[in-house]
């Protein structure tokens, strides 16, 4: 499968295999971080953005691909559609069917409310049944919150909403037991007690993990749980506008049939927005992670509402996204490879950092060791670097590749590459939008009675995640904002039904002289190429 000169290159990286495992690489001190990040992080490069002339964010900056959408046309014509008959009626609406919206439509029918779940392509279709590498919670002896909190805060540069993340961090270990509870089959050791490992920028092993599909068994638990409970969810039906009352709150979305075209009114006491993320916008022409669906339409949906974002400009690009072969381009290589004991290896065989430093450090790294210290191994397409995955079974003895990361064997398995025996080509890859909708620790963002949860939220991780929090706060957030709309929507009498703010965004944008010829929000990636 590899070319002769990445053959060329492996004998560098067996010749070390030894050397390199047994090496210790030091952890860069804060400023060389600082430098790297501002010298090499697609965060920083100052074209790829552009400032918001409209909207509660106006005079900021957030990236080109999603200025274009939340400056972009609606969907629909307000005047065209009509309100009077909605065709459903509901306490609690959720838009989004991944592990937070399904998250929020269990606690929401706990608490009693009646809730309906409209999602664009089918439950469990999202970056949740995509995630790998397992879920935070400190909850062994020589672990705290306390210490969890301090773990994330640094690692998103001190920038989380302090209420948010406490919120998070305190509710890991409940959220851990509700999830077993439900029937997630965690990794656990002979005497029951759950197998956890270190993550990037992490100083306790707190990564709970069900091998390397983690989140497709958290996905797989809740989905049945809604559906136990007979739950409705309305699939292939995206929410592309939301509906406020007379006095500027939630009060339902106007929904589009996938198939059919058809415009279809959902009124609601309360809406929650759980659309998770954007990395099929491609974000400065990355590949990603992501699943087909993750075109940032909450934010959209949300701003043109009058809801802030937070953080927007800030994206997370995995260090390790498979470069090599083409066919899976991008595709997610779990940050556990490395917490086993893979290292990042160049062309000439050197390991040049440590494997576990946090996500936009380690993507840095490798983007400057390709791109300015030539150091990088040509993919055909692209560069890479070797992440040495022989390594782990030095470390772990023969079988633990099969045991611990299966789902990885498999994916380079198809394409004839061993990873027991052979090393594999990764690059960074567009996997997290860690800006979102601004809220408040009850899970409110700026237009009352909307929710948001998941990773459409801004804020809980600051401007960086660590691996496995967001897998945890899908559940942590989804569960508080499904308890909490459904406990407001027993004080809500929805108003008239108005879209006059889609108007208002309009106005607004023709009166800064914005001009868009697309619409928004975008629902689907178009990969066409003549289009
Ligand atoms: O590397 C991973 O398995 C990804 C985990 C995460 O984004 O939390």
């Amino acid at each position: 499968m590899y070319t002769k000169e990445m053959l060329e290159s492996i004998k560098k990286v067996e010749a070390n295999r030894e050397a390199n495992a047994a090496l210790e690489p030091r952890r860069m001190t804060a400023e060389e971080k600082d430098e790297l990040l501002r010298t090499y992080h697609p965060d920083y490069k100052q074209g790829e953005f552009a400032v918001l002339s409209v909207g509660p964010n106006k005079g900021e900056k957030v990236p080109t691909e999603l200025a274009a959408l939340l400056q972009a046309n609606s969907r629909i014509k307000p005047e065209e559609i009509d309100l009077s008959k909605p065709d459903y009626d509901t306490d609690v609406l959720i838009i989004g069917g991944g592990g937070a919206g399904a998250s929020a439509a269990i606690e929401a029918d706990n608490a009693g409310a009646k809730v309906m779940i409209v999602t664009k392509l089918r439950m469990g279709d999202a970056n949740t049944m995509m995630a790998e590498g397992g879920i935070q919670a400190a909850d062994k002896p020589n672990d705290s919150p306390a210490i969890h909190y301090l773990d994330a805060f640094g690692g998103g540069h001190f920038a989380a909403k302090p209420e948010l993340l406490r919120t998070l961090v305190t509710e890991a270990p409940e959220a851990i037991q509700w999830l077993n509870d439900l029937g997630v089959e965690f990794d656990k050791a002979p005497d029951g007690t759950m197998v956890t490992t270190h993550g990037g920028g992490t100083s306790r092993k707190r990564m709970h993990a069900a091998k390397d599909y983690s989140g497709a068994e958290i996905m797989r638990t809740l989905r049945d749980e809604v559906l136990n409970r007979q739950i409705p969810v309305v699939d292939f039906t995206a929410a592309i506008e939301l509906i406020l009352d007379e006095n500027g709150r939630a009060a339902g979305a106007v929904l589009l049939n996938m198939e059919t075209k058809e415009i279809l009114i959902a009124r609601a006491k309360t809406v929650i927005i759980a659309t998770g993320g954007a990395g099929r916008l491609h974000y400065q022409g990355f590949p990603t992670s992501n699943h087909y669906g993750a075109t940032a339409d909450g934010l959209i949906l949300a701003y043109r509402a009058g809801a802030k974002l937070l953080y927007a400009d800030t994206l997370q690009y995995h260090p390790t996204g498979a470069a090599f072969p083409e066919q899976i381009f991008g595709a997610l290589v779990t940050e556990k490879v490395r917490s086993l004991g893979a290292k990042l290896i160049n062309v000439d065989g050197e390991a040049f950092m440590h494997p576990l430093e946090t996500r936009d450090v380690s993507a840095a790294s490798i983007i400057r060791e390709c791109n300015a210290r030539g150091k990088g191994v040509a993919t055909g397409s692209g560069l890479g670097v070797w992440l040495d995955t022989p390594m782990i079974e030095l470390k772990g003895g023969k079988g633990t590749i099969e045991k611990r990361i299966p789902a990885m064997m498999r994916m380079f398995g198809k394409y004839g590459i061993d990873i027991r025996k052979e090393p594999i080509l990764v690059y960074p890859t567009l996997h997290y939008q860690n800006g979102g909708i601004d809220i408040t620790a009850d899970c409110q963002s700026g237009v009352e009675n909307l929710f948001v949860a998941g990773e459409a939220v801004g804020g809980i991780h600051g401007r960086n995640r660590l691996m496995g929090n967001s897998l945890l706060d899908i559940i942590v957030f989804g569960r508080n904002a499904g308890r909490n709309a459904a406990n407001r929507s027993k004080d809500v009498t929805v108003g008239k039904l108005s879209l006059e703010h889609v108007d208002a965004f309009a106005k607004e944008l023709e009166q800064a002289g914005v001009h868009s010829d697309i619409v928004s929000p975008k629902l689907l990636p178009d990969y066409r190429r003549n289009k």
